[in-house]
């Protein structure tokens, strides 16, 4: 008998979102290095290419076997891997566990040819549970609907090119890092002269200022912290703005993982 990916989700509530070695969210100004182990619920997607495997989206560990991802990292045909307790890719830390994936449920209603359509979405069931330790753990998943205020800050995480100070994609870290990014409201986000009807209500913007609003890992997490003092998955990384890393008014866009509760509720 099979349990949906919510139900196991939701047994295992009890410890999601509170990281045994704490990130560090108060010096951060334009992307930073991570406290190593203090995202425990990032993953590294990983594709086979030949023998090797490369990194090519983050996800987010959000029940014992499930990630969730973006569903424009999955392609037909390719073979992937997740690993969990990475921080620096370059070296072999010790605290990596490496899961094959059992099954990939992509969003029914995702569609490559109209990103703007949302559904960006996919969950990864794994071969296995990873061990939960200080390096693996559960992120939480918001209410159903819940909507964040224009404003609220929150913190991407992953491998790839946070600094938007840097515009070359070949200036590639190894380690992970993060980047603040404030929450435009989506009537905000959704105005002319920001992205317009491109966004969707079932998406959430972040960033667009400043300092923030660039690029992280497609998939990654967009992680917020609750009033309980946990930390939420309020979205996962779909697109940014082809034109800059850093423009104005541009922010990235996730999808808001509050809107599909339900399907996370019936997919198992
Ligand atoms: C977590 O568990 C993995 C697998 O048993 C182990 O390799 C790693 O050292 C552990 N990490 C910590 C911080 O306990
Ligand atoms: C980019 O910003 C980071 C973080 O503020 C800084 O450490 C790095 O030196 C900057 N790189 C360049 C090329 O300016």
């Amino acid at each position: 008998q099979r349990t949906s990916a919510l139900a196991s989700i939701k047994c295992f509530l009890f410890g999601c979102g509170t990281p045994a070695v704490k990130p560090d969210t108060n010096r951060i100004v334009n992307g930073e290095d991570a406290r190593p182990h203090s995202w425990p619920w990032q993953i590294s997607l990983q594709v086979k290419h030949g023998s090797r495997y490369h990194h090519t989206c983050g996800g987010t560990l959000v029940g014992p076997r499930w990630v969730l991802t973006a569903g424009h990292c999955i392609w037909p045909g390719d073979v992937y891997r997740v690993v969990l307790g990475e921080h620096d890719m370059s070296v072999q830390e010790g605290t990596e566990q490496i899961r094959d994936i059992l099954r990939i449920i992509v969003h029914p209603a995702w569609d490559i040819e109209h990103v703007a359509n949302g559904n960006d979405l996919a969950l990864l069931k794994l071969d296995k549970s990873p061990i939960l330790n200080d390096s693996v753990g559960v992120a939480c998943l918001p209410a159903a609907g819940e909507i964040l205020a224009h404003e609220t800050p929150c913190f991407i995480t992953g491998w790839g090119n946070l600094y938007s100070n840097v515009t070359d994609s070949s200036a590639f870290r190894t380690w992970q890092a993060l980047k603040p990014c404030t929450i435009a409201a989506h009537d905000v986000c959704s105005s002319s002269g920001w992205w317009g009807t491109t966004v969707k209500s079932t998406m959430v913007c972040a960033g667009g200022d400043v300092v923030s609003g660039c690029n992280g890992d497609s998939g990654g997490p967009l992680n917020c912290l609750g009033q309980d003092g946990r930390w939420y998955l309020q979205g996962v990384t779909s697109f940014v703005s082809s034109l800059v890393c850093n423009e104005l008014k541009k922010p990235t866009v996730f999808t808001r993982t509050s809107a599909f509760t339900e399907w996370l509720s019936e997919v198992n």
